[in-house]
């Protein structure tokens, strides 16, 4: 789960916004409409893709821990958030100004292969992560599901697949790789994992029919 270059990032980043589903999206804004704060946890944040994405829909003060085992990365996201913001100001915690918005926005180095327990255990109120979970394994869902369901956080995940591949090289083992990959279906295995713990699970293609996310929430019992 390693080698993700942020220029690499930086040529995903429109692509994987414009193919957000709105509805989900406005699921998450409308769960927090009344809140003038909120602390957001986004998991394996690369470049900071994801605060650009969501920053808008969310209440006017904002406080992100951005997470990721890459340094050069949250480096990068640091650079590239400082440049998308109107105002960005600060040194461990940079404070941003973005339209209406004040977002203070932390930077943490920490591998989530052994679990995300370690960077859920501060404040928050929103856990997201994009083009993450598609990473992990079934077991590592199964138990972060346990990690949020504990915490009764609710959970905005985005994966963006579009159906399309092609290989370059070609080789003998091209249709097994795929056939594996499509078996994963990461937001398949969040739904289980999620459902087990009756939580409510929103799964909603992005047109055209590409990109789930995923979003849960806490069902009542
Ligand atoms: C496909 S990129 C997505 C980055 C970002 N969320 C975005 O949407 O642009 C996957 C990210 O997962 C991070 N990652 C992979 N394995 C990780 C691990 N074990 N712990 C923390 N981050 C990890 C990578 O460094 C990379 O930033």
């Amino acid at each position: 789960m390693s080698g993700f270059s942020a220029e690499w990032l930086d040529l995903r980043e429109g692509a994987d916004h414009a193919a957000r589903n709105p509805a989900l999206r406005e699921s998450v804004a409308r769960a927090f409409a009344d809140r003038e704060s909120l602390t957001i946890v986004d998991l394996a944040c690369g470049a900071g893709s994801n605060l650009r994405g969501l920053a808008e829909h969310l209440p006017a003060r904002q406080k992100w821990l951005l997470v990721d085992h890459d340094p050069a990365l949250l480096a990068a996201a640091r650079a590239r958030l400082a440049a998308w913001a109107d105002v960005a100001e600060g040194g461990d915690i940079l404070c941003l100004a973005k339209g209406a918005r004040r977002l203070e926005a932390e930077f943490r180095v920490a591998d989530l292969s052994c679990g995300a327990g370690a960077a859920l255990a501060g404040e928050a109120d929103l856990v997201t992560s994009a083009a993450f979970l598609d990473l992990v394994s079934p077991q590592w869902l199964d138990r972060f599901a346990e990690q949020i369901a504990a915490r009764r956080l609710p959970l905005y995940a985005i994966l963006s697949y579009s159906g399309e591949e092609r290989w370059t090289p070609p080789h003998a083992a091209d249709a097994r790789m795929l056939a594996a990959f499509h078996r994963h279906r990461a937001a398949g295995l969040a739904r289980r994992g999620f459902w087990r713990k009756r939580w409510s699970v929103g799964v909603m293609r992005s047109r055209p029919r590409r990109a789930p996310g995923v979003s849960a929430r806490r069902r009542r019992r």
